[in-house]
């Protein structure tokens, strides 16, 4: 059988997973040290640097390493490497440490993965790290990491493992650098083309990497990212089942799948050398780059982070040292007269092409729109839609917010009514007076308790939405920035709107259906809600009514109007 010849980036494949007789005195050695709780970037660094991902680096980089890196791409003993690969602690832990420490790393069950001994703790100039490894714009998903999520001390130093971070799912495709490249081995795989994604594949992907493949005569291995992606990708367990399912357009053992626990940076260029640097451990020859490969995309004035070909350049300049060979590629355009996907500049002049945006098919799925077979295959498309559904089979949430007395519960209840009578969901109330009965009996008034009861009247709410249901919430909730936290918490999960019940706070006083207001105004109930505490005013409301000016029936019809428009209620709930 051929020998497998793609060498690991700097010659050696690193193992840093000690034997059990060794993990076994470093856990007993462990009771003596501190610990460190992983987050889930460094869960996955942590992960790759153990089985070799990331050869040559043999733990988390010291302070010369990391500025070397920073400023010129390289480690201090001159090898190319384009991103820092650091642990953050808190100052905490990073003021008990000192050159020769141990440190025990730690999942965030308490369970030691590793341990790491301090050659170097230092505080980082964060900023500067932003400037130069991401190009210093604010909104760049990394630099906002390093501005809000960055501990303020790196440590550095070797890592011994004691076991990788354990994964149940799709155990099957998880296989380390030396796993594949004994399967390389196994089946004569001598050239390999690596491709890189972490979003489902349509057929402009299987194109290009069947083009790749068959032109350079190698064989492919499908790598996609399923460690920490950008906010808003499609999860990893929908994605892996488009990617199995696409397995079946490559012609029979040529083509091969296995997931990449390893977070991105969305670093673009510099990201685009440290995936082939990867890809080269992985055991590949060849690494397919694409447009914008690794970039997020443009800033919210629509500048983009970084040129679409960038990474295709900086590639170029450095392809000899990295020793794998890249793919470039443009972007891939549908030509309807040839049934073909063909790169954007071979288009003959006055060749009418068609491309659907990631934006696009997002609300096709969310309309129930048909998505053309000249895009995506017909399973990949059946997978979104099960993970996708249209707006009209999405749970959502209405969270109505005002004053005590000021009509929530009423309207709360209507609106249950209403919405059973339409029927295909299942509907849960949440009213102040019911959730501090049985979710926060123990909580009061201030606004600490106020924004921990309506977290968990969020939260709850959130995970009926998620699966499919309708949470109709009714509290106070006078605070913006607990119910802007709440509203978030609903991204992605289903609908979610706010309504402002305005009832002047004078009507509200005159119904004062529970005689609370004369108790506030006696002062016998203290921090009460538009008498003696705030209400901050929702700028964000979805929909604000006055319960004086309409009926509690013309309101409602009025959300479910709202509903309808937004495609949250529609035939097919009654179909
Ligand atoms: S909050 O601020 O959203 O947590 O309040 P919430 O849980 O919705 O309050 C539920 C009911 O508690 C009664 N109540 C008070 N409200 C405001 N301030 C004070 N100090 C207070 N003490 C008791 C009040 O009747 C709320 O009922 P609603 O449904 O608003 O009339």
């Amino acid at each position: 059988m051929a020998a497998h010849t793609n060498q690991p980036y700097g010659g050696a494949l690193v193992d840093l997973v000690v034997d059990s007789g060794c993990a076994n005195e470093l856990k007993k050695g462990s009771r003596d040290w501190p610990s460190w709780t992983l987050t889930d970037r460094q869960l996955c660094d942590l992960e790759l640097l153990s089985m070799g991902g990331f050869s040559p680096l043999k733990g988390f980089m010291g302070q010369a390493d990391y500025e070397g890196v920073c400023k010129d791409m390289r480690l201090v003993d001159g090898t190319l490497w384009p991103i820092p690969i650091t642990l953050d602690v808190s100052a905490e832990v990073g003021e008990g440490l000192a050159p020769g420490s141990k440190l025990a790393l730690r999942d965030p069950e308490g369970v030691m993965l590793a341990v790491i001994t301090v050659d170097d703790v230092w505080q980082p100039d964060l900023a500067s790290e932003g400037e130069l490894v991401f190009g210093g714009n604010p909104e760049h998903p990394a630099v906002v990491h390093l501005a809000k999520d960055t501990n303020p001390f790196y440590v550095g130093g070797p890592v011994e493992a004691l076991e990788p971070p354990r994964h149940y799912d799709n155990m099957e495709v998880r296989t380390t650098p030396a796993q594949i490249r004994e399967k390389f081995a196994a089946l004569g795989w001598q050239k390999v083309v690596a491709f890189q994604t972490r979003n489902p594949m349509h057929r402009a992907h299987q194109e290009i990497t069947f083009r790749a493949a068959r032109e350079l005569e190698t064989n492919l291995l499908i790598h996609p990212v399923v460690g920490k992606t950008k906010p808003g990708d499609v999860d990893h367990y929908t994605r892996v089942r488009c990617y199995q399912n696409v397995l079946k357009h490559y012609p029979h053992n040529t083509c091969m799948l296995s997931l990449l626990p390893l977070a991105m940076r969305m670093a673009g260029p510099r990201e685009a050398l440290w995936h082939a640097i990867i890809r080269k451990n992985y055991g590949c020859s060849h690494f397919i780059v694409g447009r914008d490969h690794a970039g997020p995309g443009s800033d919210s004035s629509g500048n983009a982070f970084y040129g679409p070909y960038d990474a295709q350049e900086l590639f170029k300049q450095y392809e000899q040292e990295l020793g794998i060979e890249m793919v470039p590629f443009k972007m891939m355009v549908y030509v309807p007269d040839e049934d073909s996907y063909i790169p954007v500049d071979e288009v003959p002049e006055g060749v009418e092409t068609k491309s659907l945006s990631g934006t696009e098919l997002r609300q096709r799925l969310e309309e129930g729109r048909e998505i053309p077979s000249w895009f995506s295959f017909p399973e990949i498309i059946t997978e979104l839609r099960r993970t996708y559904p249209p707006r009209s089979e999405q749970g959502f949430t209405v969270l109505f917010t005002g004053l005590p007395s000021s009509g929530k519960s009423t309207l709360a209840n209507v609106l249950m009514a209403k919405l059973l009578e339409i029927g295909g969901r299942p509907v849960t109330l949440l009213d102040g007076d019911l959730v501090r009965r049985n979710l926060s009996s123990e909580l009061g008034f201030s606004k600490e308790h106020r924004d921990i009861n309506i977290r968990r009247i969020g939260w709850v709410a959130s995970e009926i939405t998620k699966n499919g249901g309708i949470a109709i919430c009714a509290p106070i909730a006078p605070y913006d920035a607990v119910r802007k936290d709440v509203r978030a918490m609903h991204q992605g999960l289903g609908g979610f709107i706010i309504v402002h019940v305005s009832t002047p706070v004078e009507v509200c006083e005159q119904r004062d259906r529970k005689g609370l207001y004369a108790k506030a105004r006696a002062g016998i109930i203290k921090e009460f809600t538009g008498i003696s505490d705030p209400y901050e005013v929702p700028e964000d409301a979805d929909l604000t009514f006055d319960t004086i000016e309409l009926t509690a029936q013309e309101t409602i019809q009025q959300i479910l109007l709202h509903l309808e428009k937004e495609g949250y209620i529609g035939p097919e709930v009654r179909a």
